[in-house]
């Protein structure tokens, strides 16, 4: 197989596209946000990993709080929306069904089928283009309708999926095996 270098580019994929809720001056606001991730089942931690300059942030360092909602398919005109327009010059508090948790300023939505409601931990900054806000997940709320056998289930949430070289969002395809099984008697052919 040929290789074409492309110089180092943060190209990975696929990304999650979920939404992230703080509270700032007293209101809801949420954006778009696919530099995400979780590090740990143990304490439950993730990251969100956001732009200096969006209006999000002073809520976040404000409050020490914020939320991980999982938009659904049916909700990606409303997540592209919030991604591209900044609370510094529309109000997005009344875009969504807000409800909150134990925390009481981490705004979550309630068309979200899957919330999780975060405690700032740490601020990482690498001298780059965004602030990496550290949560601990203090509560995760799930609609009843997207558990299977007690567990949340991946086609009933069906969360958004972003390539973000070509600005493309996509759905989760088909199954190829179980984990920790398929590839129990593995051999290089
Ligand atoms: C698909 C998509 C993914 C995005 N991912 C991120 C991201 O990971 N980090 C980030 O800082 N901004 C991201 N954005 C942009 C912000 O959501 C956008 O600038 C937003 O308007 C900031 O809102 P605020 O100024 O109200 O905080 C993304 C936008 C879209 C449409």
């Amino acid at each position: 197989m040929t290789k074409k270098k492309f110089r180092a580019r943060a190209f990975f994929y696929p990304l999650t596209t979920i939404i992230a809720g703080v509270d700032i001056n007293d209101k809801p606001n949420f954006l778009t946000i696919a530099f995400c991730g979780m590090f740990h089942y143990k304490p439950p931690m993730l990251y969100i990993s956001s732009g200096k300059a969006h209006y999000s942030n002073q809520g976040i360092l404000e409050n020490e709080t914020f939320s991980v909602n999982f938009p659904s398919v049916d909700m990606v005109k409303a997540t592209d929306y919030v991604g591209m327009k900044s609370g510094k010059e529309i109000d997005k508090a009344l875009l969504f069904d807000v409800f909150y948790g134990e925390l009481k300023t981490a705004p979550m939505i309630n068309e979200a089928p899957m919330n999780h409601e975060c405690k700032l931990v740490k601020v990482l900054d690498f001298g780059g283009t965004n602030e990496i806000f550290v949560g601990e997940i203090i509560q995760t709320y799930i609609d009843e309708e997207c558990l299977v056998n007690g567990k949340p289930d991946i086609r009933k949430i069906r969360p958004i999926l972003f390539s973000g070289y070509n600005n493309n969002y996509l759905e989760i395809g088909n199954n190829i095996g179980q984990a920790y099984k398929i590839g129990r008697d593995y051999e290089k052919k």
